[in-house]
């Protein structure tokens, strides 16, 4: 069973909705959060060579008004864009950072934390609803405090992939442990975490507790190149892809994929791009396409599809690559 997980190479793009998007306000800081700031500072390691937000951060200034910091109407801090700043090292579970209770948005994105656990002092930051620690080098099990945190409508956690590095894992929690309650989640990145969970196990957990998933990516699960040289890969696309509401695009080029391709989710109107390229024991044939499909993308080159064209590609406006 866990063969069939493992055997993919996945992912799903619907809406995309990436980046953050507050609406800078300037307002004069509070005294508190610029002091929380600048302890945060302090206790970051960063290349001051590489830095442009933090080593802008001083104390004469406005908080809000420094880079990578977004404040609101109070002059509270609630978001906080530290991306591609060179930290290195932990952070640590004392960290100001933990304190700073008005934040919804933070990215950490490509830092170096030095392959430590995610603190579990995240849980402090009870109004995030994005949170990005992509390419971070986070390690580990990932901390069961995330699975606490409800207001997350976006979590973004790929981790560089290359073997022998240790990466984020989701074994206790596990996955469906980890999304149970996180029920307003529409951007979920798992790329490069070694997720151990049976396929039928996500597939029905996804479903079921993130209605309104529009996004989410399990590309290179460290556990699917763990297994390759092991297993035969016979993974089945599961009928579930065609349950999502809004699903926009499919990709699952060269996934080793075998058996039928469920014909169902050909019918899905929103899907705008599907590409099975490169699974040559996938098979399947076109069916009737629905009089308001939106694909403009079909690649199904070196897969073992068969049969006719049916005339009712013509119902498919939009196409413009097949
Ligand atoms: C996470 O941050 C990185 C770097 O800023 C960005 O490229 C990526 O799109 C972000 N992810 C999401 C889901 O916003
Ligand atoms: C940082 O601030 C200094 C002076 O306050 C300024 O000269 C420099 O250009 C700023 N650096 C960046 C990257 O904005
Ligand atoms: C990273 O971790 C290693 C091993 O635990 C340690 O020796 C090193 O000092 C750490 N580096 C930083 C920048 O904290
Ligand atoms: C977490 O929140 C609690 C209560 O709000 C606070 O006492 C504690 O200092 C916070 N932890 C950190 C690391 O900021
Ligand atoms: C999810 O919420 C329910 C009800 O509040 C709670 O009993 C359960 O422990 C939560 N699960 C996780 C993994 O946090
Ligand atoms: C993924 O997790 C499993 C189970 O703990 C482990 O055996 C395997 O070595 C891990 N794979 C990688 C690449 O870390
Ligand atoms: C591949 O593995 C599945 C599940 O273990 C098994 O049922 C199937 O017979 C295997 N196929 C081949 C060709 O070995
Ligand atoms: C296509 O039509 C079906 C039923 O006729 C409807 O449920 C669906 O919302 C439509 N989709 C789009 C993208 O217009
Ligand atoms: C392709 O599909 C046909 C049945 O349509 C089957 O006989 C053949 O073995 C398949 N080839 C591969 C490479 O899976």
């Amino acid at each position: 069973m866990r063969i069939a997980f493992f055997a993919w190479l996945f992912s799903i793009t619907l809406l995309l909705s990436f980046g953050i998007s507050t609406v800078p306000v300037h307002s004069q800081c509070l005294n508190d959060q610029s002091s929380l700031l600048l302890q945060l500072k302090n206790n970051l390691r960063y290349n001051s060579a590489v830095s442009v937000k933090l080593v802008n951060w001083t104390q004469t200034t406005d908080c809000c008004r420094w880079k990578g910091v977004t404040c609101d109407k109070e002059g509270h801090v609630i978001g906080l864009d530290l991306n591609r700043e060179s930290i290195s090292g932990g952070i640590s579970h004392l960290s100001s950072l933990f304190s700073l209770q008005f934040l919804q948005n933070l990215n950490l994105a490509y830092n170096n934390f030095n392959f430590t656990q995610i603190p579990p002092s995240f849980g402090n930051l009870t109004r995030l609803t994005y949170l990005n620690l992509s390419n971070a080098n986070f390690a580990g099990q990932i901390s069961i405090v995330l699975s606490s945190m409800t207001t997350l409508v976006t979590l973004d956690l790929p981790t560089l992939y290359f073997p022998g590095a240790t990466s984020l894992k989701l074994e206790n929690p596990n996955l469906l442990k980890l999304i149970q309650n996180l029920t307003g989640l529409k951007t979920l990145l798992l790329d490069g975490v070694n997720i151990s969970a049976q396929a039928s196990q996500w597939c029905e957990a996804i479903s079921s507790s993130l209605p309104n998933l529009q996004v989410l990516l399990i590309l290179r699960s460290r556990s699917f190149s763990f297994r390759l040289g092991q297993n035969n890969l016979s993974a089945q696309v599961p009928k579930f892809f065609a349950d999502l509401p809004n699903l926009r695009s499919l990709h699952l080029c060269s996934s080793n994929l075998h058996r039928k391709f469920p014909e169902k989710i050909f019918q899905v109107s929103t899907l705008e791009a599907l590409d099975l390229s490169g699974n040559s024991y996938l098979q399947g044939f076109l069916p009737q396409f629905p009089s308001n499909g939106s694909l403009h993308t079909l690649v199904l080159s070196k897969t073992n599809f068969s049969g006719t064209l049916p005339d009712s590609v013509g119902n498919l406006k939009m196409l413009s690559r097949m």
